[in-house]
């Protein structure tokens, strides 16, 4: 709880405080490690927008989305905790002149994160004015939201802009994907486990595969979503980033640069998609009028009024990762939405034995499957004897280790941006995105699009609720492999 008697020595200010972001992730994240006391007493959080509220509206305002997310969790001891922090400056943040407020308020605070929750277009803006009003400097950071640009070009204009007033390890680039906690579990279960990393190559590997589908639609973020398509909203960020988890080498420790340092250089290492491969090694779909989460669900132009659009809604690739580690193995990468099931999920396959001593017996090989959603759970197909008598026979049997069985009792499933904004607060960048990995990934993404662009193709409609293009089947099983659903 602020002490009045003296100024508060942190704060967290979040720009577009009265934005979905901000109301439906941000502050009931605050709000949530206000519960398990991980806010530290002289932290305080201002919310700013352009909308005209006092403390007490804004507070009113907030509250009630954190009750709505928390549920049966809203506890009103800690949210009167919570409340006593906040504050609220309606400023323009693009107005270099409505920085006077901020700057009252900021009096006498020291170590300060301004999280930038507005659309890119004026990350630069705020900069500047963050800059110009002496509020950046060595003991403020900026957090910021994708889309970091729609190209490497527009990537590196924003990242220019924010060094501009923030020096690199002060910029904390979100991908929310890494404040899961299964994918933090992924980090532990490779590292900190010894019998996976010696066979975690081509040698013992056959293919990987990374799924996100989603089964709802664009939910009426048309206009942003036109803009980008599937390519640029999921797999330049939250799908290459599980994909540099899975492929990079062990990390000397868990230090921002050491973990960072090898998640580049599996973006380096990515083949590059030419036109001579695009139709191979791409699928892009849209989806028609169907079935989405149990009821009939418009097609994707029909939702926007019937506006033609050539964006993808769903994208399948197969990456490959040129270096020794996996010479030869297929990264297999699918998101989509109006897919039949929410399921996000990282299957490693590995070979089949390489000799069978079961005359007859269909031997599965093993698979690994690390799910984040819509459990959090970790499974190994094995394969086992049935018990009998006479021969042998095999079966395939899953090892499952379910976190929830494991932790239910202790666990809540946490929003990603409680992780998230605990880091930024305790100045850890490892969690978060370094220029050259967020322009390394639009390098190999422009290439797709690019190859797209100069196909003059469309993407192929498949029907709401469907897994997709029959292409996207086509991808894997060119190489005799096929997706596990
Ligand atoms: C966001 C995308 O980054 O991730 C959305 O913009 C997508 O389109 C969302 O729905 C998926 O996140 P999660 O955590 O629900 O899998």
């Amino acid at each position: 709880m602020i002490d009045k008697s003296r100024a508060p020595s942190r704060a967290i200010v979040i720009f577009g405080a009265t934005g979905d972001l901000a109301l439906r992730m941000l502050f009931p994240s605050l709000y949530f490690l206000e519960s398990e006391g991980l806010l530290s007493d002289d932290l305080l959080v201002i919310g700013s927008a352009r909308s005209d509220y006092s403390d007490a509206a804004f507070i009113a305002r907030i509250e009630e989305d954190v009750k709505k997310r928390a549920d049966g969790d809203f506890d009103p001891a800690v949210w009167s905790r919570f409340a006593k922090r906040v504050r609220y400056a309606g400023i323009d943040a693009a107005d270099a002149s409505a920085f006077a407020q901020l700057t009252a308020l900021l009096q006498g605070v020291g170590e300060t994160v301004f999280y930038l929750s507005t659309s890119p277009s004026i990350y630069g803006s705020i900069c500047a004015n963050l800059k110009t009003a002496g509020l950046a400097h060595a003991n403020t950071r900026i957090v910021v939201e994708k889309p970091i640009g729609r190209d490497l070009a527009s990537c590196r204009a924003i990242n220019d802009q924010l060094q501009e007033a923030f020096s690199e390890d002060r910029i904390f680039r979100i991908d929310h994907y890494l404040g899961k906690e299964a994918v933090q579990n992924l980090i532990a279960l490779r590292f900190a486990n010894t019998f996976f990393e010696p066979l975690w190559n081509h040698g013992s590997i056959e293919q990987v595969q990374i799924t996100i589908a989603e089964t709802v639609g664009v939910e009426g973020r048309w206009s942003y979503y036109d803009e980008y398509g599937a390519i640029r909203d999921m797999v330049q960020n939250h799908l290459l980033q599980l994909l540099c988890l899975v492929a990079m080498e062990p990390p000397a420790n868990l230090d921002p640069d050491s973990v960072r340092n090898e998640k580049v250089k599996v973006l380096r290492s990515l083949r590059p998609i030419t036109s001579a491969e695009i139709d191979k090694r791409t699928v892009r779909g849209q989806y028609g009028k169907g079935i989405g989460e149990g009821q009939a669900a418009p097609g994707y132009t029909a939702e926007a009024g019937g506006e033609a659009s050539k964006t993808e809604t769903f994208v399948a690739i197969q990456a490959n990762i040129d270096n020794w580690r996996w010479a030869g193995v297929p990264f297999y990468l699918r998101t989509g939405k109006r897919l039949p099931s929410r399921e996000s999920e990282i299957v490693i396959q590995f070979r089949q034995v390489p000799h069978s001593i079961f005359p007859g017996a269909e031997l599965k090989a093993n698979r690994l499957t690390i799910r984040l959603q819509p459990e959090e759970e970790i499974g190994l197909l094995l394969m086992n004897k049935t018990p009998s008598l006479g021969g042998l026979e095999l079966r395939p049997l899953g090892l499952n280790l379910s976190l929830d069985d494991a932790f239910g009792e202790q666990r809540r499933r946490r929003i990603a941006y409680e992780r998230l904004l605990l880091e930024a607060l305790n100045n850890n960048s490892t969690l978060f995105v370094r220029r050259d990995e967020s322009e390394a990934a639009w390098t190999w993404i422009d290439g797709i699009v690019d190859a797209w662009n100069r196909s003059g193709s469309a993407p192929t409609p498949y029907a709401a609720g469907s897994w997709g293009p029959a292409g996207a089947f086509a991808l894997t099983e060119r190489n005799g492999h096929s997706w596990f659903e």
